[in-house]
């Protein structure tokens, strides 16, 4: 019943254009802000595809269309992000970029915070390092 009353995060970030409008300034920030100079570095030069990716991710994540699980199967993150080092310092400067660019959008207080605390949590999850 709360699925039909209740908006999905996707809806009320504004489905498509909303994630991608997240996405794009996510990845300008990570590669413009001093701040993200450590998480920037462990990604390629051109961040085209990890844009791409984290944008079809982030659609099903937030309870839209799942696209990426339609397009390359279960997306097995923490095992994806293994090759990475990431400790406490890069976690927080990834979720820095991911804050700053949903605080630019005038989101409802309520779906920020509910965002920002399930990001922190697979952010967290996704460390491998101390
Ligand atoms: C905690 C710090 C994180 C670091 C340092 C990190 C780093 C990376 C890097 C270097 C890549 C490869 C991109 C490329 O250059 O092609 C990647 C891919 C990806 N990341 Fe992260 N990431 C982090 C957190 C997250 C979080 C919290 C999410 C989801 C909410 C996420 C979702 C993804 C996805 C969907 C991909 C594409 C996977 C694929 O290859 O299919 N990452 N990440």
């Amino acid at each position: 019943m709360s699925q039909i009353l209740e908006a999905t995060p996707y809806e009320m970030i504004g489905g498509e254009a909303g994630v991608s409008q997240l996405v794009n300034r996510f990845y300008e920030i990570m590669d413009t802000d001093p701040v993200a100079v450590g998480v920037r570095g462990v990604h390629q030069a051109d961040l085209a595809e990890a844009r791409e990716k984290l944008r079809l991710f982030l659609t099903g994540w937030l309870g839209g269309p799942a696209l990426y699980v339609e397009r390359y199967g279960h997306p097995m993150l923490r095992a994806r992000h293994l090759p990475f080092r990431i400790d406490e310092r890069m976690r927080d400067e990834w979720l820095y970029c991911m804050f700053k660019a949903m605080g630019e959008m005038n989101l409802p207080k309520a779906l920020v915070d509910h965002l920002e605390q399930s990001f922190w949590r697979t952010a967290d999850f996704m460390r491998n390092a101390d």
